[in-house]
Protein backbone atom coordinates (compact mmCIF):
# COMPACT_ATOMS: atom_id res chain seq x y z
CA UNK A 1 0.00 0.00 0.00
CA UNK A 2 1.31 3.06 -0.79
CA UNK A 3 1.17 6.06 2.22
CA UNK A 4 -1.89 7.61 0.87
CA UNK A 5 -3.85 4.23 1.06
CA UNK A 6 -4.01 3.94 -2.95
CA UNK A 7 -3.01 0.40 -4.39
CA UNK A 8 0.78 0.79 -5.00
CA UNK A 9 1.81 0.02 -8.36
CA UNK A 10 2.34 -3.02 -9.44
CA UNK A 11 4.91 -2.20 -12.24
CA UNK A 12 6.66 0.62 -10.63
CA UNK A 13 9.48 1.02 -12.46
CA UNK A 14 10.18 4.01 -15.25
CA UNK A 15 8.38 3.54 -18.69
CA UNK A 16 10.28 3.19 -21.79
CA UNK A 17 10.11 5.10 -24.53
CA UNK A 18 8.73 3.40 -27.77
CA UNK A 19 10.33 4.05 -31.33
CA UNK A 20 12.36 2.25 -33.39
CA UNK A 21 16.21 2.20 -34.14
CA UNK A 22 19.23 -0.12 -34.91
CA UNK A 23 19.77 -1.27 -30.97
CA UNK A 24 17.81 -2.69 -28.33
CA UNK A 25 16.48 -0.29 -25.12
CA UNK A 26 15.58 -1.28 -21.43
CA UNK A 27 13.71 0.64 -19.30
CA UNK A 28 15.45 2.90 -17.18
CA UNK A 29 17.75 1.90 -13.98
CA UNK A 30 17.98 -1.76 -15.87
CA UNK A 31 21.70 -3.62 -18.05
CA UNK A 32 20.25 -5.67 -20.89
CA UNK A 33 23.55 -7.23 -22.13
CA UNK A 34 23.82 -9.89 -24.64
CA UNK A 35 25.19 -13.11 -23.03
CA UNK A 36 25.52 -15.69 -26.49
CA UNK A 37 25.01 -14.48 -30.27
CA UNK A 38 24.84 -16.69 -33.40
CA UNK A 39 27.84 -18.52 -33.82
CA UNK A 40 29.44 -17.93 -30.24
CA UNK A 41 31.13 -21.45 -29.52
CA UNK A 42 28.90 -23.87 -27.55
CA UNK A 43 30.80 -27.28 -27.68
CA UNK A 44 34.51 -27.82 -26.85
CA UNK A 45 36.62 -27.28 -29.89
CA UNK A 46 34.23 -24.67 -31.78
CA UNK A 47 35.82 -22.31 -34.29
CA UNK A 48 35.24 -18.83 -33.18
CA UNK A 49 32.05 -17.26 -35.68
CA UNK A 50 33.70 -16.66 -39.14
CA UNK A 51 31.16 -15.50 -41.20
CA UNK A 52 32.92 -14.99 -44.19
CA UNK A 53 33.37 -19.09 -43.94
CA UNK A 54 31.05 -20.65 -42.86
CA UNK A 55 30.47 -24.57 -42.62
CA UNK A 56 27.69 -27.54 -40.87
CA UNK A 57 30.68 -28.86 -38.93
CA UNK A 58 31.45 -25.61 -37.04
CA UNK A 59 27.60 -24.89 -37.32
CA UNK A 60 26.92 -27.75 -35.24
CA UNK A 61 29.54 -26.77 -31.91
CA UNK A 62 27.98 -22.97 -32.55
CA UNK A 63 24.94 -21.19 -30.99
CA UNK A 64 22.16 -21.58 -33.80
CA UNK A 65 20.25 -19.02 -35.57
CA UNK A 66 17.25 -17.51 -34.26
CA UNK A 67 16.75 -18.24 -31.13
CA UNK A 68 13.20 -18.41 -29.45
CA UNK A 69 12.21 -20.22 -26.44
CA UNK A 70 14.33 -19.43 -23.39
CA UNK A 71 14.12 -21.73 -20.23
CA UNK A 72 16.44 -21.73 -16.98
CA UNK A 73 17.50 -24.75 -14.73
CA UNK A 74 18.56 -23.99 -11.79
CA UNK A 75 21.98 -26.15 -11.26
CA UNK A 76 21.53 -28.42 -8.18
CA UNK A 77 23.45 -27.72 -5.38
CA UNK A 78 24.34 -24.53 -6.22
CA UNK A 79 25.20 -21.48 -3.22
CA UNK A 80 22.99 -19.14 -5.44
CA UNK A 81 20.10 -21.31 -7.77
CA UNK A 82 19.50 -17.44 -9.46
CA UNK A 83 23.20 -17.25 -10.22
CA UNK A 84 24.07 -20.51 -11.94
CA UNK A 85 22.33 -22.83 -13.85
CA UNK A 86 21.81 -24.23 -17.18
CA UNK A 87 20.04 -22.15 -19.92
CA UNK A 88 18.09 -24.13 -23.06
CA UNK A 89 17.31 -22.26 -25.83
CA UNK A 90 15.48 -23.07 -29.55
CA UNK A 91 16.79 -22.40 -32.62
CA UNK A 92 13.60 -21.63 -34.49
CA UNK A 93 14.45 -21.06 -38.06
CA UNK A 94 17.08 -19.53 -40.21
CA UNK A 95 17.04 -16.32 -42.60
CA UNK A 96 19.38 -17.49 -45.69
CA UNK A 97 19.41 -13.69 -46.88
CA UNK A 98 20.86 -12.59 -44.01
CA UNK A 99 23.20 -15.83 -43.08
CA UNK A 100 24.89 -15.92 -46.16
CA UNK A 101 26.92 -13.95 -48.13
CA UNK A 102 26.30 -13.05 -51.69
CA UNK A 103 22.79 -15.09 -51.32
CA UNK A 104 20.76 -11.50 -52.28
CA UNK A 105 16.92 -10.83 -51.43
CA UNK A 106 15.36 -14.23 -51.94
CA UNK A 107 11.81 -15.07 -52.11
CA UNK A 108 10.21 -17.08 -49.36
CA UNK A 109 6.61 -17.06 -51.08
CA UNK A 110 6.83 -21.18 -52.12
CA UNK A 111 9.73 -20.90 -53.50
CA UNK A 112 12.95 -22.72 -52.66
CA UNK A 113 15.67 -20.35 -52.49
CA UNK A 114 17.22 -20.49 -55.55
CA UNK A 115 21.31 -19.54 -54.74
CA UNK A 116 21.08 -22.58 -52.42
CA UNK A 117 23.61 -25.16 -52.20
CA UNK A 118 24.37 -28.49 -50.28
CA UNK A 119 26.93 -26.36 -48.34
CA UNK A 120 24.58 -24.15 -46.97
CA UNK A 121 21.52 -26.21 -46.25
CA UNK A 122 23.76 -28.47 -44.02
CA UNK A 123 24.78 -25.26 -42.34
CA UNK A 124 21.06 -24.35 -42.11
CA UNK A 125 19.94 -27.94 -40.61
CA UNK A 126 23.32 -27.29 -37.85
CA UNK A 127 21.90 -23.79 -37.26
CA UNK A 128 18.45 -25.37 -36.35
CA UNK A 129 17.48 -27.13 -33.28
CA UNK A 130 18.64 -25.98 -30.14
CA UNK A 131 21.12 -25.69 -27.01
CA UNK A 132 21.93 -26.29 -23.91
CA UNK A 133 24.64 -23.71 -21.97
CA UNK A 134 26.02 -23.53 -18.46
CA UNK A 135 25.57 -20.08 -17.63
CA UNK A 136 26.88 -17.85 -14.46
CA UNK A 137 26.16 -14.90 -12.85
CA UNK A 138 29.71 -13.56 -11.14
CA UNK A 139 29.93 -10.28 -9.76
CA UNK A 140 26.50 -9.49 -11.52
CA UNK A 141 27.71 -10.14 -14.75
CA UNK A 142 26.32 -13.14 -16.76
CA UNK A 143 28.31 -15.50 -18.83
CA UNK A 144 28.71 -18.62 -20.33
CA UNK A 145 30.86 -21.49 -18.67
CA UNK A 146 33.34 -22.37 -21.53
CA UNK A 147 33.83 -26.12 -22.47
CA UNK A 148 30.54 -26.99 -19.67
CA UNK A 149 30.15 -30.95 -19.55
CA UNK A 150 26.09 -29.75 -19.93
CA UNK A 151 27.39 -28.06 -23.11
CA UNK A 152 25.04 -29.41 -26.21
CA UNK A 153 24.13 -28.37 -29.67
CA UNK A 154 20.47 -30.48 -31.46
CA UNK A 155 20.17 -30.04 -34.99
CA UNK A 156 17.55 -31.04 -37.69
CA UNK A 157 19.85 -34.18 -38.02
CA UNK A 158 19.70 -35.54 -33.67
CA UNK A 159 18.39 -39.01 -33.71
CA UNK A 160 15.71 -38.54 -31.83
CA UNK A 161 13.14 -41.17 -30.10
CA UNK A 162 9.28 -41.13 -30.96
CA UNK A 163 7.02 -42.32 -28.09
CA UNK A 164 3.59 -42.49 -27.25
CA UNK A 165 0.48 -43.75 -29.21
CA UNK A 166 1.70 -42.97 -32.57
CA UNK A 167 5.03 -44.31 -32.44
CA UNK A 168 5.51 -47.28 -34.56
CA UNK A 169 2.12 -46.28 -36.79
CA UNK A 170 2.55 -47.43 -40.19
CA UNK A 171 2.20 -43.60 -40.66
CA UNK A 172 5.37 -43.10 -38.79
CA UNK A 173 7.52 -45.43 -40.93
CA UNK A 174 9.87 -44.85 -43.70
CA UNK A 175 12.88 -45.83 -46.06
CA UNK A 176 15.43 -44.82 -43.18
CA UNK A 177 13.28 -46.23 -40.23
CA UNK A 178 10.74 -48.98 -41.17
CA UNK A 179 9.43 -49.16 -37.06
CA UNK A 180 8.21 -45.52 -37.01
CA UNK A 181 10.67 -45.07 -33.94
CA UNK A 182 13.09 -43.14 -34.60
CA UNK A 183 13.92 -39.76 -36.53
CA UNK A 184 16.54 -37.38 -37.41
CA UNK A 185 16.28 -33.79 -35.72
CA UNK A 186 13.87 -31.59 -34.94
CA UNK A 187 12.94 -27.96 -36.70
CA UNK A 188 11.34 -24.98 -36.30
CA UNK A 189 11.32 -25.01 -32.59
CA UNK A 190 9.48 -22.08 -31.85
CA UNK A 191 8.65 -21.76 -27.91
CA UNK A 192 7.93 -24.54 -25.47
CA UNK A 193 8.77 -25.30 -21.42
CA UNK A 194 10.24 -26.57 -18.50
CA UNK A 195 9.04 -29.24 -16.49
CA UNK A 196 8.72 -29.52 -12.50
CA UNK A 197 10.88 -33.15 -13.29
CA UNK A 198 13.73 -31.26 -14.70
CA UNK A 199 12.80 -31.43 -18.41
CA UNK A 200 12.68 -29.29 -21.44
CA UNK A 201 9.67 -28.96 -23.49
CA UNK A 202 9.97 -27.74 -27.20
CA UNK A 203 7.87 -27.35 -29.34
CA UNK A 204 7.90 -27.73 -33.47
CA UNK A 205 5.67 -25.21 -35.30
CA UNK A 206 5.92 -24.60 -39.03
CA UNK A 207 7.09 -27.53 -40.47
CA UNK A 208 5.45 -27.51 -43.54
CA UNK A 209 7.63 -24.48 -44.42
CA UNK A 210 10.78 -27.32 -44.77
CA UNK A 211 9.28 -29.97 -46.79
CA UNK A 212 9.33 -29.96 -50.66
CA UNK A 213 7.30 -31.76 -54.23
CA UNK A 214 4.09 -32.13 -55.01
CA UNK A 215 1.77 -34.73 -53.26
CA UNK A 216 -0.75 -36.00 -55.65
CA UNK A 217 -4.21 -35.07 -54.60
CA UNK A 218 -5.40 -38.96 -54.31
CA UNK A 219 -2.31 -39.73 -51.99
CA UNK A 220 -2.97 -41.63 -48.36
CA UNK A 221 -1.66 -38.10 -46.75
CA UNK A 222 -2.84 -35.69 -49.03
CA UNK A 223 -5.85 -34.39 -46.83
CA UNK A 224 -3.53 -34.20 -43.86
CA UNK A 225 -0.81 -32.46 -45.24
CA UNK A 226 -3.19 -30.00 -46.95
CA UNK A 227 -4.59 -29.13 -43.45
CA UNK A 228 -0.85 -28.14 -42.17
CA UNK A 229 0.24 -26.51 -45.23
CA UNK A 230 2.52 -29.19 -46.31
CA UNK A 231 4.37 -28.84 -47.94
CA UNK A 232 5.65 -25.31 -48.16
CA UNK A 233 8.69 -25.48 -50.43
CA UNK A 234 9.70 -22.67 -48.87
CA UNK A 235 13.39 -24.45 -47.94
CA UNK A 236 15.72 -26.01 -50.48
CA UNK A 237 16.31 -28.62 -47.92
CA UNK A 238 14.34 -31.77 -49.90
CA UNK A 239 16.79 -30.82 -53.15
CA UNK A 240 19.66 -32.55 -51.20
CA UNK A 241 17.91 -34.34 -48.38
CA UNK A 242 15.21 -37.07 -50.02
CA UNK A 243 13.53 -37.34 -46.57
CA UNK A 244 12.16 -33.29 -46.85
CA UNK A 245 10.74 -34.30 -50.57
CA UNK A 246 7.04 -35.91 -50.01
CA UNK A 247 7.45 -37.30 -53.39
CA UNK A 248 9.97 -39.28 -52.20
CA UNK A 249 9.42 -40.24 -48.69
CA UNK A 250 5.98 -39.54 -48.25
CA UNK A 251 5.26 -40.59 -44.47
CA UNK A 252 8.29 -38.29 -43.17
CA UNK A 253 6.55 -35.43 -42.54
CA UNK A 254 4.08 -37.07 -40.42
CA UNK A 255 7.18 -37.25 -38.08
CA UNK A 256 7.42 -33.69 -37.16
CA UNK A 257 5.30 -31.60 -36.09
CA UNK A 258 5.34 -32.41 -32.04
CA UNK A 259 6.47 -31.73 -28.66
CA UNK A 260 9.98 -33.00 -28.08
CA UNK A 261 11.08 -33.32 -24.50
CA UNK A 262 14.62 -33.33 -23.46
CA UNK A 263 16.80 -33.86 -20.11
CA UNK A 264 18.95 -30.97 -20.27
CA UNK A 265 21.28 -32.55 -17.00
CA UNK A 266 22.30 -35.67 -19.59
CA UNK A 267 23.51 -34.37 -22.33
CA UNK A 268 23.68 -38.01 -23.92
CA UNK A 269 19.95 -38.49 -23.63
CA UNK A 270 17.94 -38.63 -26.95
CA UNK A 271 15.16 -36.22 -27.54
CA UNK A 272 11.80 -37.91 -27.02
CA UNK A 273 8.70 -36.97 -29.40
CA UNK A 274 5.70 -37.07 -27.08
CA UNK A 275 3.38 -37.69 -29.76
CA UNK A 276 0.57 -37.76 -26.81
CA UNK A 277 0.24 -34.18 -27.07
CA UNK A 278 -0.65 -34.00 -30.70
CA UNK A 279 0.82 -33.10 -33.81
CA UNK A 280 0.21 -29.54 -35.17
CA UNK A 281 1.97 -25.84 -35.19
CA UNK A 282 2.91 -25.55 -31.78
CA UNK A 283 3.72 -22.28 -30.06
CA UNK A 284 4.24 -23.57 -26.81
CA UNK A 285 3.70 -26.26 -24.05
CA UNK A 286 3.43 -24.30 -20.84
CA UNK A 287 2.55 -26.49 -17.70
CA UNK A 288 1.12 -26.58 -14.39
CA UNK A 289 0.43 -28.95 -11.56
CA UNK A 290 -3.41 -29.37 -11.68
CA UNK A 291 -5.23 -29.32 -7.86
CA UNK A 292 -4.80 -33.76 -7.73
CA UNK A 293 -1.47 -33.43 -8.89
CA UNK A 294 -1.73 -34.35 -12.56
CA UNK A 295 0.68 -32.46 -14.91
CA UNK A 296 -1.40 -30.03 -17.43
CA UNK A 297 0.56 -28.92 -20.18
CA UNK A 298 -1.36 -25.74 -22.53
CA UNK A 299 -0.47 -25.41 -26.26
CA UNK A 300 -1.33 -22.66 -29.10
CA UNK A 301 -1.58 -24.15 -32.91
CA UNK A 302 -0.46 -20.86 -34.26
CA UNK A 303 -2.21 -20.50 -37.45
CA UNK A 304 -5.20 -18.35 -38.65
CA UNK A 305 -8.53 -19.95 -37.42
CA UNK A 306 -6.79 -22.81 -35.20
CA UNK A 307 -7.36 -23.65 -32.13
CA UNK A 308 -6.06 -23.56 -28.10
CA UNK A 309 -5.34 -27.66 -26.51
CA UNK A 310 -4.08 -28.66 -23.07
CA UNK A 311 -3.02 -32.22 -22.14
CA UNK A 312 -3.44 -33.73 -19.32
CA UNK A 313 -1.37 -36.65 -17.44
CA UNK A 314 -2.88 -39.86 -16.68
CA UNK A 315 -0.06 -39.84 -13.58
CA UNK A 316 0.52 -37.44 -11.24
CA UNK A 317 3.54 -35.72 -10.72
CA UNK A 318 5.93 -37.77 -8.64
CA UNK A 319 8.44 -36.58 -6.33
CA UNK A 320 11.09 -38.14 -7.97
CA UNK A 321 12.00 -37.32 -11.36
CA UNK A 322 12.79 -40.39 -12.92
CA UNK A 323 9.66 -41.83 -12.36
CA UNK A 324 8.15 -38.81 -14.45
CA UNK A 325 10.23 -39.62 -17.31
CA UNK A 326 7.66 -40.97 -19.50
CA UNK A 327 4.27 -39.04 -17.88
CA UNK A 328 4.10 -37.49 -21.45
CA UNK A 329 3.31 -40.40 -23.23
CA UNK A 330 -0.13 -41.27 -21.45
CA UNK A 331 -2.78 -38.68 -21.15
CA UNK A 332 -5.52 -36.81 -22.66
CA UNK A 333 -5.42 -34.10 -25.38
CA UNK A 334 -8.44 -31.69 -25.23
CA UNK A 335 -9.60 -28.61 -27.20
CA UNK A 336 -10.68 -25.46 -26.05
CA UNK A 337 -14.64 -24.43 -26.98
CA UNK A 338 -15.08 -20.89 -25.89
CA UNK A 339 -19.08 -20.30 -25.72
CA UNK A 340 -20.60 -16.87 -26.25
CA UNK A 341 -21.73 -17.00 -22.01
CA UNK A 342 -18.20 -16.86 -21.10
CA UNK A 343 -17.89 -20.08 -20.51
CA UNK A 344 -16.16 -23.00 -21.97
CA UNK A 345 -15.41 -26.51 -22.69
CA UNK A 346 -12.27 -28.77 -22.90
CA UNK A 347 -13.43 -31.33 -25.53
CA UNK A 348 -11.41 -34.91 -25.35
CA UNK A 349 -9.41 -35.72 -28.65
CA UNK A 350 -9.91 -39.42 -28.08
CA UNK A 351 -10.35 -42.42 -30.40
CA UNK A 352 -13.58 -44.22 -30.78
CA UNK A 353 -15.36 -41.19 -29.08
CA UNK A 354 -17.89 -38.51 -30.73
CA UNK A 355 -17.16 -38.66 -34.12
CA UNK A 356 -13.18 -39.83 -34.42
CA UNK A 357 -14.19 -42.95 -35.46
CA UNK A 358 -13.27 -45.36 -38.41
CA UNK A 359 -16.15 -43.80 -40.51
CA UNK A 360 -14.52 -40.35 -39.99
CA UNK A 361 -10.65 -41.57 -41.12
CA UNK A 362 -9.97 -42.12 -37.80
CA UNK A 363 -8.68 -45.79 -37.43
CA UNK A 364 -6.55 -45.45 -34.21
CA UNK A 365 -5.44 -42.84 -31.28
CA UNK A 366 -2.54 -42.85 -33.46
CA UNK A 367 -4.50 -41.58 -36.67
CA UNK A 368 -6.32 -38.77 -33.94
CA UNK A 369 -3.04 -37.38 -32.82
CA UNK A 370 -1.36 -37.24 -36.60
CA UNK A 371 -4.55 -35.16 -37.88
CA UNK A 372 -4.89 -33.67 -34.25
CA UNK A 373 -6.54 -30.69 -36.36
CA UNK A 374 -8.77 -32.79 -38.46
CA UNK A 375 -9.99 -34.34 -34.88
CA UNK A 376 -10.72 -30.87 -33.57
CA UNK A 377 -12.58 -29.61 -36.94
CA UNK A 378 -15.26 -32.55 -35.93
CA UNK A 379 -15.31 -31.95 -32.57
CA UNK A 380 -16.25 -28.23 -33.37
CA UNK A 381 -13.67 -26.53 -31.43
CA UNK A 382 -13.55 -22.75 -31.35
CA UNK A 383 -11.35 -21.06 -34.45
CA UNK A 384 -8.75 -18.55 -32.91
CA UNK A 385 -7.01 -15.48 -33.98
CA UNK A 386 -3.45 -17.11 -33.88
CA UNK A 387 -3.18 -19.18 -30.21
CA UNK A 388 0.56 -18.25 -29.48
CA UNK A 389 1.96 -18.50 -26.32
CA UNK A 390 -0.55 -19.99 -23.54
CA UNK A 391 0.51 -19.58 -19.99
CA UNK A 392 -0.97 -20.47 -16.12
CA UNK A 393 -0.63 -17.88 -13.92
CA UNK A 394 0.27 -19.96 -10.11
CA UNK A 395 -0.63 -17.14 -8.06
CA UNK A 396 -4.09 -16.82 -9.38
CA UNK A 397 -5.22 -19.64 -10.67
CA UNK A 398 -5.81 -17.50 -14.02
CA UNK A 399 -4.60 -18.75 -17.82
CA UNK A 400 -3.62 -16.16 -20.61
CA UNK A 401 -3.69 -16.74 -24.09
CA UNK A 402 -1.94 -14.85 -26.76
CA UNK A 403 -4.26 -14.00 -29.82
CA UNK A 404 -1.31 -12.65 -32.18
CA UNK A 405 -3.59 -11.01 -34.80
CA UNK A 406 -5.96 -12.38 -37.70
CA UNK A 407 -6.29 -10.13 -40.89
CA UNK A 408 -8.11 -13.14 -42.69
CA UNK A 409 -11.01 -13.14 -39.75
CA UNK A 410 -14.44 -11.27 -42.17
CA UNK A 411 -16.48 -9.44 -39.85
CA UNK A 412 -19.22 -11.86 -40.11
CA UNK A 413 -16.59 -14.49 -38.48
CA UNK A 414 -16.03 -12.56 -35.15
CA UNK A 415 -17.30 -14.60 -32.33
CA UNK A 416 -17.41 -13.72 -28.84
CA UNK A 417 -13.12 -14.83 -27.92
CA UNK A 418 -12.39 -13.27 -31.57
CA UNK A 419 -14.70 -10.57 -31.50
CA UNK A 420 -12.81 -8.17 -34.15
CA UNK A 421 -12.75 -8.78 -38.37
CA UNK A 422 -9.72 -7.78 -39.56
CA UNK A 423 -7.90 -8.43 -36.58
CA UNK A 424 -4.64 -7.08 -37.16
CA UNK A 425 -3.78 -5.97 -33.25
CA UNK A 426 -4.67 -9.41 -31.72
CA UNK A 427 -5.78 -9.92 -28.31
CA UNK A 428 -5.68 -11.47 -24.94
CA UNK A 429 -7.81 -14.26 -23.36
CA UNK A 430 -7.54 -15.04 -20.03
CA UNK A 431 -9.48 -18.06 -18.38
CA UNK A 432 -10.67 -19.59 -15.36
CA UNK A 433 -10.55 -23.24 -14.84
CA UNK A 434 -13.54 -24.72 -12.79
CA UNK A 435 -13.05 -25.15 -9.36
CA UNK A 436 -9.57 -24.40 -9.33
CA UNK A 437 -8.67 -27.15 -10.91
CA UNK A 438 -6.74 -27.12 -14.29
CA UNK A 439 -7.68 -30.51 -14.89
CA UNK A 440 -11.29 -29.48 -15.52
CA UNK A 441 -13.53 -30.15 -18.08
CA UNK A 442 -15.41 -26.73 -17.74
CA UNK A 443 -13.84 -22.49 -17.31
CA UNK A 444 -14.97 -19.51 -17.62
CA UNK A 445 -13.31 -17.07 -20.02
CA UNK A 446 -13.30 -13.00 -20.51
CA UNK A 447 -10.95 -10.83 -22.56
CA UNK A 448 -8.19 -9.21 -20.57
CA UNK A 449 -7.14 -6.60 -23.99
CA UNK A 450 -7.72 -6.07 -26.90
CA UNK A 451 -4.26 -4.50 -28.37
CA UNK A 452 -3.69 -1.89 -30.77
CA UNK A 453 -3.58 2.04 -30.67
CA UNK A 454 -6.02 2.85 -27.94
CA UNK A 455 -5.86 6.79 -29.93
CA UNK A 456 -7.19 4.92 -32.84
CA UNK A 457 -11.61 4.69 -31.75
CA UNK A 458 -11.20 2.02 -35.20
CA UNK A 459 -9.06 -0.18 -33.71
CA UNK A 460 -11.11 -1.11 -30.22
CA UNK A 461 -8.07 -1.22 -28.53
CA UNK A 462 -9.05 -1.83 -24.47
CA UNK A 463 -6.16 -1.25 -22.68
CA UNK A 464 -6.79 0.70 -19.40
CA UNK A 465 -6.56 4.40 -19.34
CA UNK A 466 -3.53 5.08 -17.25
CA UNK A 467 -1.72 3.10 -20.13
CA UNK A 468 0.76 5.78 -21.57
CA UNK A 469 1.55 6.37 -25.51
CA UNK A 470 4.42 4.42 -24.83
CA UNK A 471 2.42 1.66 -23.27
CA UNK A 472 0.17 -0.03 -25.49
CA UNK A 473 1.04 -2.59 -28.21
CA UNK A 474 -0.09 -4.52 -30.80
CA UNK A 475 0.45 -8.83 -32.08
CA UNK A 476 1.16 -10.44 -28.44
CA UNK A 477 3.09 -13.54 -28.74
CA UNK A 478 5.20 -15.46 -26.20
CA UNK A 479 4.47 -14.32 -22.43
CA UNK A 480 6.09 -14.96 -18.86
CA UNK A 481 4.26 -15.07 -15.66
CA UNK A 482 7.39 -13.95 -12.95
CA UNK A 483 7.74 -15.53 -9.30
CA UNK A 484 5.23 -12.32 -8.20
CA UNK A 485 2.35 -13.13 -10.04
CA UNK A 486 2.70 -10.80 -12.81
CA UNK A 487 2.48 -10.93 -16.51
CA UNK A 488 4.92 -9.75 -19.30
CA UNK A 489 3.79 -9.33 -23.18
CA UNK A 490 6.32 -10.31 -25.37
CA UNK A 491 5.41 -9.26 -29.11
CA UNK A 492 6.08 -10.05 -33.01
CA UNK A 493 4.85 -7.62 -35.68
CA UNK A 494 5.48 -3.93 -34.37
CA UNK A 495 7.22 -2.39 -36.79
CA UNK A 496 7.63 1.53 -37.96
CA UNK A 497 5.29 1.26 -40.55
CA UNK A 498 2.87 -0.60 -38.42
CA UNK A 499 2.65 0.81 -34.77
CA UNK A 500 5.29 2.97 -34.88
CA UNK A 501 7.20 1.10 -32.49
CA UNK A 502 9.78 -1.83 -32.64
CA UNK A 503 8.67 -5.16 -30.96
CA UNK A 504 9.75 -6.25 -27.15
CA UNK A 505 7.96 -6.85 -24.09
CA UNK A 506 5.43 -4.83 -21.88
CA UNK A 507 4.08 -5.54 -18.32
CA UNK A 508 0.51 -5.77 -18.23
CA UNK A 509 -1.15 -5.81 -15.21
CA UNK A 510 -4.09 -8.23 -14.80
CA UNK A 511 -5.77 -7.52 -11.57
CA UNK A 512 -7.29 -4.91 -9.09
CA UNK A 513 -7.54 -1.16 -10.22
CA UNK A 514 -4.82 -1.29 -12.64
CA UNK A 515 -6.18 -4.47 -14.98
CA UNK A 516 -5.47 -3.65 -18.40
CA UNK A 517 -2.56 -1.36 -17.61
CA UNK A 518 0.64 -1.85 -20.03
CA UNK A 519 4.07 -0.83 -19.63
CA UNK A 520 6.51 -0.72 -22.30
CA UNK A 521 9.97 -2.07 -20.46
CA UNK A 522 12.40 -3.35 -23.18
CA UNK A 523 12.65 -3.04 -26.83
CA UNK A 524 14.35 -4.89 -30.15
CA UNK A 525 16.27 -3.72 -33.01
CA UNK A 526 15.27 -2.69 -36.19
CA UNK A 527 13.66 -6.09 -38.36
CA UNK A 528 13.96 -8.21 -34.38
CA UNK A 529 11.07 -9.65 -32.40
CA UNK A 530 11.08 -10.71 -28.65
CA UNK A 531 11.82 -14.31 -27.93
CA UNK A 532 11.18 -16.54 -25.16
CA UNK A 533 10.71 -14.15 -21.84
CA UNK A 534 11.91 -16.24 -19.48
CA UNK A 535 12.97 -15.03 -15.41
CA UNK A 536 15.05 -16.83 -12.78
CA UNK A 537 13.35 -18.00 -10.25
CA UNK A 538 13.69 -15.09 -7.72
CA UNK A 539 13.08 -12.59 -10.44
CA UNK A 540 16.53 -10.90 -10.41
CA UNK A 541 17.34 -11.89 -13.90
CA UNK A 542 15.10 -11.57 -17.12
CA UNK A 543 17.04 -13.75 -20.33
CA UNK A 544 14.89 -12.82 -23.66
CA UNK A 545 15.63 -13.83 -27.21
CA UNK A 546 16.24 -11.62 -29.88
CA UNK A 547 15.32 -13.01 -33.34
CA UNK A 548 15.77 -12.20 -36.79
CA UNK A 549 17.37 -8.93 -36.29
CA UNK A 550 18.08 -6.77 -39.52
CA UNK A 551 14.63 -8.10 -41.22
CA UNK A 552 13.55 -5.65 -43.89
CA UNK A 553 10.05 -4.23 -42.27
CA UNK A 554 7.92 -6.49 -44.70
CA UNK A 555 4.99 -3.91 -44.64
CA UNK A 556 6.57 -0.71 -45.78
CA UNK A 557 6.74 -1.07 -49.30
CA UNK A 558 9.53 1.82 -49.81
CA UNK A 559 12.16 -0.40 -47.50
CA UNK A 560 15.25 -1.66 -48.72
CA UNK A 561 15.24 -5.38 -48.80
CA UNK A 562 17.73 -6.56 -46.40
CA UNK A 563 20.36 -8.88 -46.86
CA UNK A 564 24.16 -10.24 -45.55
CA UNK A 565 25.24 -7.07 -46.83
CA UNK A 566 22.83 -4.65 -46.09
CA UNK A 567 20.91 -5.40 -43.30
CA UNK A 568 18.18 -3.24 -41.43
CA UNK A 569 21.07 -3.72 -38.66
CA UNK A 570 23.95 -5.02 -38.00
CA UNK A 571 23.23 -5.67 -34.14
CA UNK A 572 24.42 -6.56 -31.64
CA UNK A 573 28.63 -6.31 -33.06
CA UNK A 574 27.92 -3.35 -35.55
CA UNK A 575 31.15 -4.63 -37.73
CA UNK A 576 31.36 -4.00 -40.95
CA UNK A 577 31.27 -7.17 -42.93
CA UNK A 578 29.75 -8.88 -39.92
CA UNK A 579 26.06 -9.97 -40.35
CA UNK A 580 23.31 -9.33 -37.63
CA UNK A 581 22.72 -11.79 -35.36
CA UNK A 582 20.28 -13.15 -33.11
CA UNK A 583 21.27 -13.41 -29.24
CA UNK A 584 19.82 -14.29 -26.00
CA UNK A 585 19.95 -10.83 -23.89
CA UNK A 586 20.20 -10.72 -19.64
CA UNK A 587 18.15 -8.08 -18.59
CA UNK A 588 18.70 -7.15 -14.80
CA UNK A 589 18.17 -4.38 -12.44
CA UNK A 590 20.92 -1.93 -11.51
CA UNK A 591 22.72 -2.32 -8.04
CA UNK A 592 20.60 -5.81 -7.35
CA UNK A 593 17.12 -6.71 -6.61
CA UNK A 594 13.86 -7.75 -8.81
CA UNK A 595 13.41 -6.44 -12.23
CA UNK A 596 10.65 -4.33 -12.82
CA UNK A 597 10.74 -2.57 -9.47
FE1 LIG B 1 7.14 -19.15 -33.98
FE2 LIG B 1 4.03 -18.60 -33.46
O1 LIG B 1 5.73 -18.00 -33.48
CA1 LIG C 1 6.12 -17.22 -31.22
CA1 LIG D 1 6.39 -15.34 -33.78
CA1 LIG E 1 9.55 -16.11 -34.91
Amino acid sequence: QAADGAPAPLFPFTELKAGTDERHHVAPGHDAEVLIRWGDPVLPGAPAFDPQNQSAEAQAKQFGYNNDFVGYFPMPGAADPAAHGLLVVNHEYTNEELMFPGLGRQDTKGVAFKGMNQALVDIEMAAHGGSVIEVRRVDGKWAVVPDSPYARRITAMTPMTISGPAAGSERMRTQADPAGRTVLGMINNCAGGTTPWGTWLTCEENINYYFSGKLPEDAPEAKNYKRLGLPANAYAWGRFHERFDVTKEPNEANRFGWVVEIDPFDPTSTPVKRTAMGRFKHEGAAGIVAKGGRYVVYQGDDQRFDYVYKFVTEAAVAADPKANRDILDRGTLHVARFDADGRGTWLPLVHGTGPLTPENGFASQADVLIETRLAADLLGATKMDRPEDVEANPKTGKVYVMLTNNVSRKADQADAANPRGDNRFGHIVEFTPDGGDHAARGFGWEILVRCGDPSIAAVGATFSSATTRDGWFGMPDNCSVDAQGRLWVATDGNSASKTGRADGVWAMETEGAGRGTSKHFFRVPNGAELCGPYFTPDDTTFFVAIQHPGEADEEDPNAAPATFEAPATRWPDFRDGVPPRPAVVAITKQGGGRVGT
